[in-house]
C-alpha cells in the first residue's frame, strides 16, 4: 500500500483495556500510526476485533525486532570469548518454578473497582479507579502472572505445565549442561533470547507491556566475591549498548532499586530507564541473583549445580549477575527515540533516524524511471546488494516520494539507478538524515555502503 492511499492512524488502544493516565501523547500517537501506516506492528486477530493486548510484528517490523536482537547477541555472545548460547523451552513443568519461586512469589496485587467491577493492578492506579474514579476497592489478592496450561491429552493436575514468564530459568536448569559440554569456568555467561509470557492485569502502552513478549537475558555466573564487581561492569556495558546504538544520553539512565522494590531472588538491582511519552519507564533490569536459583534448583532437584574450582581446590555455588533486556520494548524504545519530523526542500517530512544496525531496510534501489531500460540495471545493483544488506526495491511513483517513503522507515541510504548510470556505471547514494547525495561507481557500491554502516 502506499503511503498517500491512508490516513495517519489513531493509537492501538482497545478500549476494553485500562490504560496507563497520561499514557496517551503527540509522540506516541504519531509513532503507534507509523507502525500500522507502514507495516511494522499490527494489532493481533484484528479481523475479529482484535486480541487484547498482543501485536505481530509486520514486514519492516520483524525487520527491526530481528536486528535489535541480532545487535544484542552480537555484543552480549559473537563479540566475547565468557558468553555462550542456549535456546530451551517455552513449555516447562511445575517443579521449575516452584523451586524457582515463581509459584509462590511471582504475583501482583490485583483489586477490584467496587462501583464498575473493573480489575486493576493495585500498586499503578494511586487509590482511584482510571475508568469511574471511585476510591472504593476490594481488598488485594495475590493474582499469579503465569499461564498454565496442560501438556498432552488429559487436563488433570498431573499435566499442568507452564509458558515460562521469564527465560532465566533455562539458563540455571542448563548450568551443568552447559558448564561439561563448554568446559566454560566462571566467570561465565548463558545468554538466551526468547518469548516469555506473562498474564499481566494492565498491559498497555502498545507493546510495553504485553502477555506475549521477548526477552534477551544473559546469566553471568561469578565467584561470590566478585558479584558486585561484575553487577557494576554489567551496568556500564549495558548502558553503553544503548547509547551505542543511537539512544541519546538524555533520553537513558541508570536507576538503583531501592530495597522494598527488588525481586524475591535479588540482592541488588538496576534498571537502564528511558524517557518513554509517559515518563522515565524500564528497559533492563540488571540484577544481582546471587546464589539464588542454582541453590534452589539444586535442593529441588538434588543435583549438585556447583563449580569445583581446579586451581584453589574449592566448590562453591556461583552468584549471578542477569543483564535482562525486553526485545520488543527496547524496539519500541528505538522506534520512539528515532522519530521526527524535519523540512526538506520546503516539504514536511517523517523520518526515522534509526541507527543503520538496526533499520529495517538498510538500503533502497530505486530506478528512476519504470522504463524497461533503466530496470535490468536496477534489478543487478538490488542483487549485487542484497547478500549484505537488507533492501527495498520500489520502482513506483516519484522519486521525491519514494524517498519520503524510506525515510519514514529509517531506511539510511537511496540508490538511484538513472540513465547516466547506463552509460558511467555509476549510482547516486543519498543519505537519509543529511539528504546529501553523492556518485558512487557501482563497483565500490557494497564496499562504500559497508564502511558506512560500520562508521554508523
Ligand atoms: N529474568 C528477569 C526478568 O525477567 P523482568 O524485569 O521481569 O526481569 C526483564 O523482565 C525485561 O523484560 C524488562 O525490563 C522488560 O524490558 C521486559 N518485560 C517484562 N515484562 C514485560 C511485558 N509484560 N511486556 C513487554 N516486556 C516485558
Amino acid at each position: 500500500m502506499s503511503d498517500e492511499e491512508v490516513t495517519t492512524g489513531a493509537p492501538e488502544t482497545n478500549p476494553d483495556e485500562p490504560n496507563e493516565a497520561g499514557s496517551g501523547s503527540d509522540l506516541m500517537e504519531k509513532v503507534v500510526g507509523l507502525c500500522k501506516r507502514r507495516g511494522f506492528i499490527f494489532q493481533s486477530a484484528e479481523i475479529y476485533g482484535g486480541f487484547r493486548s498482543t501485536y505481530d510484528y509486520g514486514p519492516l517490523g520483524v525487520n527491526l525486532l530481528r536486528n535489535v536482537k541480532n545487535a544484542w547477541w552480537q555484543a552480549m555472545v559473537q563479540r566475547r570469548d565468557d558468553v555462550v548460547g542456549l535456546d530451551a523451552a517455552v513449555l516447562s513443568p511445575p517443579a521449575v518454578w516452584q523451586a524457582s519461586g515463581h509459584l509462590s512469589n511471582f504475583t501482583d496485587p490485583l483489586v477490584d473497582c467496587r462501583k464498575c467491577h473493573q480489575r486493576w493492578r493495585q500498586d499503578k492506579i494511586d487509590g482511584v479507579c482510571p475508568n469511574c474514579g471511585s476510591t472504593e476497592f476490594t481488598e488485594a489478592r495475590a493474582f499469579n502472572l503465569m499461564f498454565k496450561t496442560h501438556a498432552g491429552p488429559l487436563e488433570d493436575e498431573g499435566a499442568v505445565a507452564y509458558l515460562r514468564p521469564e527465560t532465566a530459568q533455562g539458563m540455571f536448569t542448563n548450568f551443568v549442561n552447559v558448564l561439561q559440554t563448554t568446559r566454560k569456568k566462571p566467570p561465565f555467561g548463558i545468554a538466551q533470547v526468547g518469548k516469555s509470557f506473562r498474564n499481566e492485569i494492565t498491559p498497555q502502552n502498545f507493546v510495553f507491556r504485553t502477555r506475549e513478549f521477548e526477552q534477551m537475558e544473559m546469566e553471568y555466573f561469578v565467584p561470590p566475591a566478585d558479584a558486585q564487581h561484575w553487577f557494576e561492569y554489567w551496568l556500564a556495558e549495558r548502558l553503553n549498548w544503548y547509547l551505542g546504538l543511537g539512544i541519546p544520553e538524555d533520553k537513558i539512565r541508570l536507576r538503583h532499586h531501592d530495597a522494598d522494590e527488588l525481586s524475591h531472588y535479588s540482592a541488588g538491582t538496576a534498571d537502564v530507564e528511558f524517557l518513554f511519552p509517559w515518563g522515565w519507564d524500564e528497559l533492563e533490569g540488571i540484577a544481582n541473583r546471587t546464589d539464588f536459583d542454582l541453590s534452589a534448583h539444586a535442593a529441588a532437584s538434588g543435583e549438585k549445580l556447583d563449580y569445583f574450582d581446579p586451581t584453589t581446590n574449592e566448590r562453591y555455588t556461583p552468584y549471578v549477575i542477569e543483564p535482562a533486556a525486553g526485545a520488543t520494548r527496547t524496539m519500541m524504545a528505538f522506534l520512539l527515540a528515532a522519530f521526527d519530523e524535519d523540512e526538506v526542500g520546503g516539504e514536511a517530512r517523517t523520518v526515522l533516524r534509526l541507527h543503520p544496525k538496526l533499520a529495517p531496510y538498510q538500503v533502497a534501489v530505486l530506478p528512476l524511471s519504470k522504463k524497461d531500460t533503466l530496470e535490468p540495471l536496477g534489478r543487478q545493483v538490488l542483487h549485487s546488494l542484497q547478500p549484505h544488506f537488507m533492501c527495498d526495491y520500489d520502482v513506483t511513483q516519484g522519486i521525491g516520494k519514494r524517498y519520503r517513503r524510506q525515510d519514514e522507515v529509517g531506511t539510511p541510504w537511496c540508490v538511484t539507478v538513472d540513465f547516466d548510470s547506463l552509460e558511467d556505471g555509476a549510482v547516486t547514494v543519498r543519505d537519509r538524515d543529511t539528504t546529501a547525495q553523492v556518485r558512487v561507481p557501482i563497483e565500490g557500491l557494497v564496499a562504500e555502503l559497508q564502511r558506512r554502516v560500520s562508521a554508523a
